[in-house]
């Protein structure tokens, strides 16, 4: 990728998600969180990239890859008013059509066409497929990683806000606001699983899916992101204090740890 097209990129998503704001202010206030978590996904992409010492062409397809990764999100929000995939559509391949009908990536080399496009289309699997290329696997793991710690930061903010003005909260709050937690999330959490989006039914429960992503981050330096800026530590105090969150907490902190000395 060349200078050229990495500002037509830029400039093409600019336009296209300004497009989403109106009058409607439910609307525009889930239509700037993906517009700010997408620019956020971005710069956390030039990170890894840094991080894993990539070439400066790699590191434009990451950056590329990280902005548009969410680019289904958009219309999937003015079309049914929520980000839930299930009850709409999915936002992944959604984004794939978008990119496509808007033939934005189509002067790209061909290759690095496709790798950008397998990594919008694969980033909100719950696995990635086995039979990927080398260069497909490392951008489409990197996208779910820079995803995973910008969602945590997004969680941060918002539980933040939440908490202050929860009549006025503007946002789509998907899950009940209770204290339990569903006993099966609770085991996989305690055995290393991962944690599907559909068994969800608490805020609690999604806290816990959130922390069982650690699992799921592939490179040493997303975790030391998620460690350093605190964002196990915040899910974690959200949660009720008992005897059975104590020992999910030393489980996910136990496991992070050990990744972070190089071992496991
Ligand atoms: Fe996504």
């Amino acid at each position: 990728m060349n200078r050229e097209q990495t500002d037509k990129i830029k400039t093409w998503f600019d336009g296209y998600v300004g497009g989403f704001y109106g009058d409607d202010e439910y609307v525009n206030a889930n239509i700037k969180l993906k517009d700010v978590h997408s620019r956020r996904v971005c710069s956390e992409m030039q990170y890894l990239a840094g991080a894993l010492a990539l070439s400066e062409n790699q590191k434009a397809i990451a950056r590329a890859i990280g902005l548009l990764h969410d680019v289904g999100r958009f219309e999937q929000f003015r079309k049914y008013r929520t980000y839930k995939d299930h009850e709409s559509v999915n936002h992944c391949t959604l984004g794939v059509e978008v990119l496509m009908q808007s033939d934005i990536l189509g002067d790209l080399d061909p290759a690095e066409r496709e790798i950008i496009e397998k990594a919008v289309e694969y980033h909100g699997l719950k696995e990635l497929p086995a039979d990927l290329t080398d260069s497909t696997l490392l951008f489409a793991r990197m996208i779910r990683d820079a995803d995973k710690i910008d969602v945590f930061r997004v969680i941060a903010e918002y539980q933040k806000l939440y908490e202050q003005d929860r009549d006025n909260f503007m946002l789509e709050i998907e899950l009940a606001d209770e204290p339990n937690c569903t006993p099966e999330i609770i085991g996989a959490i305690l055995n290393g699983q991962l944690i599907d989006y559909s068994r969800l039914r608490t805020l609690n429960d999604m806290r816990l899916m959130q922390l069982g992503w650690v699992y799921d981050v592939n490179f040493q330096p997303s975790l030391e992101r998620i460690r350093q800026r605190k964002f196990l530590d915040m899910l974690l105090g959200c949660l009720p204090q008992t005897e059975e969150m104590r020992r999910v907490e030393e489980k996910v902190l136990t496991y992070v740890d050990a990744k972070l000395r190089g071992e496991g």
